[in-house]
């Protein structure tokens, strides 16, 4: 392992009726909070009228922003902007998915900043201060709950950028799996998808003797492997929505990369399509890693092997290295598959004619990946296998 510090500030309330503590939570705050969410969901469940009856107890002045759009955004973040500056907001609320916790970070980065946010999204400027804020997660699948990163388009010109700040660490998440009971079941495996997505970025790496995070990711990837086809035909098991609930946090709470740099090159790319295309996250993560990691197979063979052995039960008797690696590759496809992720670019109707816009777009800041890295020839070759 490399030296590593570690520091997680965020406080995770898990459990069924949880919300109850936003009220202790918000004690330490000034009250004037902004309620931001997306489109529409939490009206239909119950789970804004149970966060605006706690916030009532306390008296808190709310303030609200609705509509975060999946891919959340630049121009909805400035109207949260606006609002913070306008009204004096003390607190952000953010009471939804990852997209909505992703566009409340920029607000909350951006109330405190004099220029336009998009510098601190492009990573020209660093966070100096943000607002404080909290969520309400009602979505398992990308970490944001307990990370310090948020992704950010701007539509007018088909940019997608993570950006990241210790600032931004939510001061708390309560997470009560009946509140992910009503997410549909495309949405539903598109974030066992991600969630698994994030334990493979972090798994290939070349540092050497991490024997305790590999056993992390393949404990973690073996429980969601078990968990996701039941959760996906009984979509109201609070079990099997607790496990991954919580699956979905420690898979990019950034426990599973200390000491170790992930590759995330998948993610940079699938950035790049859904900049253009507009496609949920996971959908295009499905299409993509499975053909990155064929293309980048050979940087460390040995690494698939072992995926393959100790997470989809490959047998190895009789077969060459290679064999069983690609065995391996071939079982994770076929198991998004079974789920009911999308396997090709085409499930959503992308043909070939922008694969060169998107190549360039990934490689806007140069080659990029850190198990293998990537040129624009690498993307363009795992963009043509993912048609
Ligand atoms: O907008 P509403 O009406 O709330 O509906 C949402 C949305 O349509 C719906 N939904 C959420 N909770 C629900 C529900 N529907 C019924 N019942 C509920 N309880 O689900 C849809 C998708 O929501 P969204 O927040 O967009 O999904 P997700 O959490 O997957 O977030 C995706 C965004 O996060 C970024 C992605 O790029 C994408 O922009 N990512 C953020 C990361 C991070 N901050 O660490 C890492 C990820 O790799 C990812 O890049
Ligand atoms: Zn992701």
């Amino acid at each position: 392992m490399n030296n590593f510090v570690y520091q997680n500030p965020t406080k995770i309330i898990f459990g069924d009726g949880q919300v109850k503590q936003l009220t202790t939570e918000l004690e330490h705050y000034d009250k004037k909070v902004l309620l931001v969410y997306g489109g529409g969901s939490i009206k239909r469940n119950g789970v804004y009228d149970d966060v605006v009856n706690e916030l009532k107890k306390i008296d808190a002045e709310i303030y609200e922003l609705s509509g975060v759009e999946s891919n959340p955004r630049l121009t909805t973040v400035y109207e949260g902007i606006e609002m913070c500056k306008n009204d004096k907001i003390d607190f952000i609320l953010a009471v939804g998915g990852g997209s909505v916790i992703d566009c409340s970070k920029a607000i909350a980065a951006g109330a405190k900043y004099e220029g336009d946010v998009w510098d601190i999204v492009t990573r020209k400027v660093k966070v100096a201060d943000a607002l404080p804020f909290g969520t309400v997660l009602t979505l398992a699948a990308t970490g944001s709950e307990m990370n310090p990163n948020s992704v950010i388009t701007n539509w007018e010109t088909n940019e997608k950028y993570g950006w990241n700040s210790p600032h931004v660490f939510p001061k708390f998440s309560i997470m009560d799996p009946t509140y992910t009971m009503s997410v549909p079941k495309e949405h539903t495996v598109y974030g066992i998808v991600d969630m698994m997505s994030h334990v493979f970025e972090q798994y290939f790496h070349h540092t050497p003797n991490t024997p305790i995070t590999d056993r992390m990711c393949e404990g973690l990837l073996r429980t969601v492997i078990e968990t996701a086809p039941k959760l996906v035909d009984n979509l109201d098991s609070y079990d099997y929505r607790e496990t991954i609930l919580y699956a979905g946090t420690l898979a990019l709470n950034n426990t599973l990369q200390v000491g170790l740099r992930g590759d995330w090159a998948s993610h940079n790319i699938e950035h790049a399509v859904s900049a253009v295309y507009d496609i949920p996250h996971a959908g295009g993560l499905a299409i993509l890693l499975p053909n990155w990691m064929m293309h980048v197979l050979d940087e460390n063979i040995q690494r698939f092997k072992q995926l393959a052995i100790r997470v989809f039960d490959v047998d190895p008797t009789g077969k060459d290295d290679r064999e069983v690696a690609i065995e391996g590759i071939e079982k994770l496809r076929m198991f998004w598959l079974s789920i009911g992720a999308p396997e090709r670019l085409a499930d959503y109707e992308i043909d070939d004619s922008q694969l060169e816009i998107m190549a360039d777009k990934a490689m806007i800041n140069g080659e990029f990946g850190n198990f293998k890295k990537l040129n624009k020839k690498d993307v363009l070759t795992i963009l043509q296998m993912s048609l």
